[in-house]
């Protein structure tokens, strides 16, 4: 578990509140082994104090009583008595000889009586000078060897106040305490002004990655540190700059790119516009000239034909075989202008076109394919040239089919979705050769036709896609946009 976790503290803490904390924390710390170190020193310097004081007033009671001890003088030893326990917090005096026995107390009453206590009758067998004998919390006992020529005539004892010492030490606790919290503060002062300068760097960096997300790519970071947060804005503001002149020249190159593609696009339209023309001008004339010059033949062969009937000429056989190879030539030439530029199309629409097409192209595969059509959305005739691009792909996707797949059905859906018109031409047949091996896009790469297709479809804006599935059939897909007419 993290310490974050265990302070309880928020997952995401701002860096002005780590500062805080963290200089608050360590001023804590260094303020509390400070101050618990001054205590502790101040305890044993006054306790030594206390201890000596104590020590030398036992020394000064005894001096002072020995010769009222030695004179069993009781008045004289309660004399000492009273003016020794003046002052210095002594709490009793006592004089008492080497067996323990009280001789004189300041409270009178105890005179008389043998010490009993442990503590007390140790001091009395103890070293014969001056010693601390016993310690409580409130009190501290000494004892003090009272001699005459080096003969231990009696004790004086006595017991002093520890309080005073146990208040000041508890003032200057407190006086610490105090300090820390001032400390704290000042730190926490400290810490609350380092931040903001920091963080005023780190607030405009954080407006202009603001402004980068939502692209306004035009406004620099205000730099206003010379720290190494200032020096991660001046980076940030050339990164900003040369990704700015970068999308710049992105930019120029996709509208460039857009032109050249438009002006191609333009160029296809025209191309396939005139290769359409070109193939309805070839058709009329095939119609018009050499279909008039076959009829005119015909009817001179008829003639031709009656007369050498009539004349019973050997001539009759070969002018009937050659009008019905005339009439065969006709029946050609109309095929061919048809292919070239389907009547039907220009008179009837997109879908009488494409049921004469099938109609056309399917007793030539011997009624092994089955061709099923759906269409929809065909409320109205779509432009010519979106028409005419649509048979065409219709015609070379059929074609296809029947040439290279061995398909048994086919599926051609025409829907109608403004602004397209989708053509969908399915097969169940074998796929396309090298495209066996799971669904592909269709690269185009092997014929005319593929890529004829293509380009049509570009011409008006348009796309076309291929999917070919091993033994699964092939899918060929185009969208043309049309616009409405
Ligand atoms: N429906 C299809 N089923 C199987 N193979 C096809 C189909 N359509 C196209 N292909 C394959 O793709 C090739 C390219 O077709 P295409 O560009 O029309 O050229 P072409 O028909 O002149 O060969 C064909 O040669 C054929 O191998
Ligand atoms: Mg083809």
């Amino acid at each position: 578990m993290r310490l974050r976790d265990r302070l309880g503290l928020p997952p995401s803490m701002g860096i002005r509140t780590k500062l805080v904390l963290g200089v608050a924390f360590v001023h804590l710390l260094l303020m509390t082994i400070f101050v618990f170190d001054l205590v502790q020193r101040q305890r044993e310097f006054l306790l030594a104090e206390l201890s000596n004081r104590t020590l030398h007033h036992a020394q000064v009671l005894a001096v002072a009583s020995s010769a009222w001890v030695l004179a069993d003088d009781l008045v004289g030893m309660e004399e000492v008595l009273e003016s020794g326990v003046r002052g210095g917090g002594v709490q009793y005096a006592m004089i008492v000889d080497p067996q323990g026995r009280v001789l004189a107390h300041t409270k009178r009453e105890i005179t008389g009586r043998f010490l009993i206590d442990r503590e007390s009758r140790n001091a009395l067998s103890g070293r014969q000078e001056p010693h601390v004998y016993f310690e409580t919390e409130k009190s501290l006992y000494a004892a003090a060897p009272i001699l005459v020529a080096g003969r231990l005539i009696g004790w004086s004892m006595l017991a002093v106040d520890k309080s005073a010492t146990s208040e000041h030490l508890s003032y200057v606790t407190r006086t610490g305490l105090a300090y820390t919290m001032v400390a704290i503060g000042i730190g926490t002062l400290f810490a609350l002004l380092l931040s903001r300068s920091i963080l005023r760097q780190l607030r405009f960096l954080l407006r202009g990655v603001d402004n980068l997300h939502s692209n306004i790519l035009d406004r620099p970071v205000q730099v206003v540190a010379e720290d190494e947060v200032g020096r991660v804005a001046s980076a940030f503001n050339r990164a900003l700059a040369s990704l700015r002149s970068s999308l710049e020249l992105l930019n120029r190159e996709v509208i460039e790119r857009k032109r050249a593609e438009e002006a191609l696009r333009r160029l296809s339209r025209r191309q396939v516009g005139a290769i359409e023309e070109e193939r309805k001008r070839i058709a009329r004339d095939l119609h018009d000239e050499l279909g008039q010059a076959l009829s005119g033949m015909q009817f001179c062969l008829k003639s031709m034909q009656g007369e050498a009937e009539r004349s019973n000429s050997s001539l009759e056989a070969p002018c009937q075989k050659l009008s019905s190879e005339v009439e065969r030539m006709g029946v050609s030439i109309h095929r061919i202008a048809n292919n070239l530029r389907p009547a039907t199309l220009d008179h009837l629409g997109l879908l009488p076109a494409i049921e004469a097409l099938i109609a056309e192209q399917l007793p030539a595969m011997g009624g092994k394919l089955s061709v099923k059509t759906d269409a929809s959305g065909f409320r109205r005739r779509l432009p010519p040239d979106t028409e005419m691009i649509a048979y065409r792909i219709v015609q070379e996707g059929l074609n296809n089919v029947i040439k290279h797949s061995g398909a048994s059905h086919v599926h051609l859906q025409l829907t109608v979705n403004h602004p397209n018109l989708i053509i969908a031409i399915h097969d169940d047949g074998m796929g396309i050769d090298g495209h066996r091996d799971g669904t592909v896009e269709g690269t185009f790469e092997h014929g005319i036709g593929l890529i004829g297709m293509q380009e049509r479809a570009a011409a008006v804006g348009g796309k076309v896609d291929v999917k070919s599935r091993r033994r699964g059939g092939t899918t060929l897909r185009a969208e043309l946009p049309y616009a409405e007419i």
